[in-house]
């Protein structure tokens, strides 16, 4: 039944996703196909469905976010990482620079744009931006059982030469003190998890980990505690698709993360992980397919939960 309605919904959704648009600010992202679209889903038992292009790789993008959340807040505490970054929504999209110099003290507002990600890695105990990296990477690996995962180094150089925004936002946060250290060695591992190459179905485990409160289906493993995940829910649910996040909460009703990648993971507490994929985006930089997806099959297996 699952795989019925995975199916006829990305058949439905297929013509529509077409009118989203590629991201092309990271050269690499412009080569990807607008017309990709899949989906996974995992349930709490280890039961997997997939639909459309769910096997095709693609990076995490914004997505690791979330994973270099749940380092930060296991290896220091909520309290040390959330004096440094806040926990409120913007209504800025996600790249926004203006707000840092208009609140002091020049804390971001939450650990999803990518000022306030930014600050969150440097507060990550390791010597050096690749070290850093492997942090998150091993604990990515955990999360969706994929020992394989990598950076994908094409899309991760094109980032690297062209991201003149996140250095404008770096220089800025530590002109005013908000981070200290090395600026490019800081970005050098912010690109790297940015690039983690994943499919749909590697997020929809991604998102059931976190669903059911860090524990990973197929592994067995414990790979974050319960009130983490709680906690990066609850930031995916008010934060997860920046100025969109709103009209999710609406039309959707669930936690979730998107990547200008094309991907989405979403966790239905205590139920289901999803994973979507599709490159077309919306002008907000969420997946336009992957976004409406999630509203149907939110529709029709009753998934909402906000
Ligand atoms: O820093 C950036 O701009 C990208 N590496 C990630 C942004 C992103 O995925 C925003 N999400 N929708």
């Amino acid at each position: 039944m699952i795989e019925g309605a995975l199916r006829s919904i990305v058949e439905e959704v297929r013509p529509e996703a077409l009118k989203g648009q590629v991201a092309t600010y990271i050269p690499e992202l412009g080569k990807q196909s607008p017309e990709l679209l899949g989906v996974a889903q995992v349930s709490m038992q280890g039961d997997l469905w997939a639909a459309g292009d769910a096997e095709t790789p693609f990076t995490m993008q914004s997505i690791s976010k979330v994973v270099s959340l749940g380092l930060a807040l296991t290896e220091l505490g909520e309290e040390r990482v959330f004096s440094r970054v806040g926990v409120d929504p913007t209504a800025d999209p996600f790249n926004s620079i203006m707000r840092l110099e208009m609140v002091a003290p020049h804390r971001p507002q939450n650990p999803l744009i990518n000022a306030g990600a930014i600050v969150t890695l440097s507060l990550l105990p390791y010597g050096d931006g690749v070290e850093r990296f492997l942090a998150v990477r091993a604990l990515a690996r955990r999360l969706l059982g994929n020992p394989d995962l990598d950076a994908d180094e094409a899309v991760y150089l094109s980032e690297k030469q062209t991201s003149d925004r996140n250095r404008a936002l770096a220089y800025f946060l530590r002109s005013v003190g908000a981070l200290e250290g090395d600026i490019e060695d800081l970005l050098d591992s912010y690109f790297r998890q940015c690039s983690l190459r994943v499919t749909a179905k590697d997020l929809a485990v991604l998102g059931v980990t976190l669903a059911s409160g860090g524990v990973n289906p197929f592994t067995g493993e414990r790979v974050l505690a319960p009130r983490v995940c709680r906690i990066l829910r609850a930031l995916m649910a008010t934060c997860g698709l920046y100025d969109g996040s709103g009209e999710f909460a609406v039309r959707v009703g669930f936690p979730a993360k998107s990547g200008v990648g094309g991907g989405i993971v979403a966790a239905v507490p205590m139920r289901y992980g999803i994973g979507v994929f599709g490159p077309a985006l919306d002008p907000k930089g969420n997946s336009l397919g992957g976004v409406r997806i999630l509203e149907r099959l939110s529709q029709e297996l009753s998934l909402r939960v906000l």
